[in-house]
């Protein structure tokens, strides 16, 4: 069973694929009250998350959010890789568990054969979101993914930084894992993505 794990590891979709390890179970930090599932769909551009597993250069993190047919999420993960000079993407379909508890989310993605937790813990839905994954091992320790996301590529205020930085500490996370992106560089590239790739420039698709 271990090594679903060390799959799951290297392939998870939050993409700058990172993960810090540590001892006893995750700890239980609580999804957004009052989650609103519209007012979050889009384009989000990552500012910090748990360390990257150098395997592949990959750089400008944009995650959209869209609502399927069925009700499912489709998340798409695009990022730059540096090495083939290109964007690339990834998608997985997210599913809320409970409509109770809309910010808790199952995803599975084309790379990963089980599906893994993905949880809204924080968002003003225009400034800034926190996501978060936390997946209990079987040796007792367990694995953690941290994604600070903005609206805005030019990022987040060092405060909204920093209370986000709190509010994580508050539940034991150790936000010194955090990495920042800059993403200053990437606009132009960003310009260049075709298909889908449309729907990210233009804004949020969802409007209610
Ligand atoms: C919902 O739709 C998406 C996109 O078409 C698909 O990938 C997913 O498997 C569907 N999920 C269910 C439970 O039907
Ligand atoms: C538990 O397993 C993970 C993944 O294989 C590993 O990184 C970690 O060091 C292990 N922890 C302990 C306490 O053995
Ligand atoms: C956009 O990207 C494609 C393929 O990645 C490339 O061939 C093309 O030259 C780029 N266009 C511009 C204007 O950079």
């Amino acid at each position: 069973m271990e090594s679903h794990y060390i799959l799951l590891i290297f392939t998870l979709i939050g993409i700058t694929i990172g993960q810090v390890t540590q001892p006893g179970r995750c700890p239980n930090i609580p999804t957004i009250q009052n989650f609103n599932l519209y007012q979050f769909l889009g384009p989000w551009f990552g500012v910090e998350q748990f360390p990257e597993f150098k395997q592949i250069d990959l750089v400008c993190p944009v995650t959209v959010f869209n609502l399927n047919i069925n009700y499912t999420i489709r998340i798409e993960q695009r990022d730059y890789n540096t090495l083939d000079e290109q964007y690339q993407q990834q998608d997985g379909t997210a599913t809320v568990l409970n409509p109770l508890d809309p910010g808790k989310w199952q995803v599975r993605d084309s790379q990963q054969q089980y599906p893994y937790p993905y949880w809204v813990i924080d968002t003003d839905y225009r400034r800034f979101a926190v996501t978060w994954t936390c997946i209990d091992l079987f040796n007792g320790s367990h694995l953690q993914y941290v994604f600070v996301l903005s609206r805005s590529r030019r990022g987040l205020s060092q405060y909204i930084r920093y209370l986000i930085h709190r509010y994580l500490q508050a539940f034991g996370v150790d936000t010194s894992n955090l990495q920042s992106n800059d993403q200053t560089t990437c606009f132009t590239a960003a310009q260049n993505t075709t298909g889908s790739g449309a729907t990210f420039q233009r804004g949020r698709p969802f409007q209610r």
